[in-house]
């Protein structure tokens, strides 16, 4: 078995992060992970102090503050965890001479535009959530770092809290639902941004286990990886709906209602059109994510057996 370098996996229970832990765990890795009960993200020099202590070869960052209204409120919190911690990391990655892997979203996008938005894009955050993962890109490479920032767009999967599971409680006790259908983006399988993640670290990862700093400083900064194709939230619900009965889910539903974004209230606004273009990652890495549809085909297959085996635990 080739050696491997020791990674550090910060967020190991949110979305992204239990994939993560799941890769790494089947890749045979060398890893520690750490969520909020380890260390607080809001305590400055806390991750620093954890890095300095595991001397880690590879940090992925899959932690961060995701409650979008929430942190219109709670701003400082959110900076602290979305902007704060990471610069930290990177800054901690560069004095232990590791690699550094974090995530950004669309919405540091103001949602203008009709192609595909690029990485060297103007950015303009219209909510709270999306100015603190900017000023948290914005530190990260600050660090100098060899540091890779993934932008991603609407996380979902087999677990966690997220859009599929939410419709899926929602479709099996309401007749009846109005779901957005003017905010165009592609919603992105948490497994598949592990797997560019994995792909990363293996492709800066030398024959003895030790990271190709050079490398990988070549490559270092923004890269858009979301899952291919576009569509809207009322899309992905019925297809959701969709593949439900098709598995035999307990589904109640039999009316989605497309309503627009500015009649559904929320905190915080979200951009209309979210779409990130790949390009860069496919042509820079070697790497592209599946289309939505294909992948929410695999999410739902897993949903379905966790529902048959949970039932089949019953007494
Ligand atoms: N979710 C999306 O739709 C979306 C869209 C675009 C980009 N992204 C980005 O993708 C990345 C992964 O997102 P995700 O959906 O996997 O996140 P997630 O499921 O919300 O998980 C975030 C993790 O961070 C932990 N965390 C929060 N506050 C913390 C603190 N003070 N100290 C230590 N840990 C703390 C959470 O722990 P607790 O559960 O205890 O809070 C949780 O385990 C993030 O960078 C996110 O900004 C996500």
């Amino acid at each position: 078995m080739p050696a491997l370098p020791k990674v550090l996996l910060v967020g190991y229970i949110g979305q992204v992060g239990t994939e993560m832990w799941q890769l790494l765990t089947a890749g045979g890795y060398d890893f520690v992970v750490i969520d909020r009960e380890e260390c607080d993200l809001t305590v400055p020099g806390a991750v620093r102090d954890v890095i300095r202590k595991v001397s880690p070869k590879v940090i992925v960052n899959a932690a961060a503050y995701t409650a979008v209204d929430r942190a219109e409120t709670e701003t400082a919190i959110a900076s602290a965890i979305n902007a704060e911690a990471p610069s930290e990391m990177a800054r901690a990655a560069r004095e232990v001479g590791a690699l550094f892997v974090h995530y950004s979203t669309d919405y540091v996008f103001n949602g203008e535009h009709s192609v595909p938005w690029v990485e060297t894009d103007t950015t303009g955050p219209i909510n709270a959530y999306g100015r603190t993962k900017l000023d948290g890109e914005k530190g990260v490479l600050a660090a100098n770092a060899a540091s890779f920032i993934f932008r991603t767009s609407w996380v979902y999967g087999a677990h966690g809290a997220n859009f599929l599971l939410t419709m899926l409680r929602l479709g099996a006790s309401r007749e009846e639902l109005s779901v957005v259908h003017d905010q165009l983006g592609a919603p992105t399988w948490s497994r598949s941004l592990a797997d560019v993640t994995l792909h990363t670290i293996r492709r800066f990862t030398r024959q003895d286990g030790v990271i190709d700093m050079d490398a990988a400083l070549a490559k270092s900064g923004l890269y858009h990886a979301t899952c291919g194709g576009v569509t809207t939230w009322f899309d992905f619900a019925s297809a959701i709906f969709d593949d439900a009965r098709k598995l035999g889910l307990p589904m109640k539903i039999n009316e989605v209602k497309p309503i627009r974004g500015a009649d559904y209230p929320s905190a915080a606004a979200r951009p209309t059109y979210s779409v990130l273009s790949n390009e860069k990652l496919k042509r820079e890495l070697g790497f592209s994510l599946p289309d939505w549809r294909e992948a929410l085909t695999e999410v739902m297959k897993q949903v379905a057996a966790q529902s048959t085996s949970s039932e089949a635990a019953k007494p």
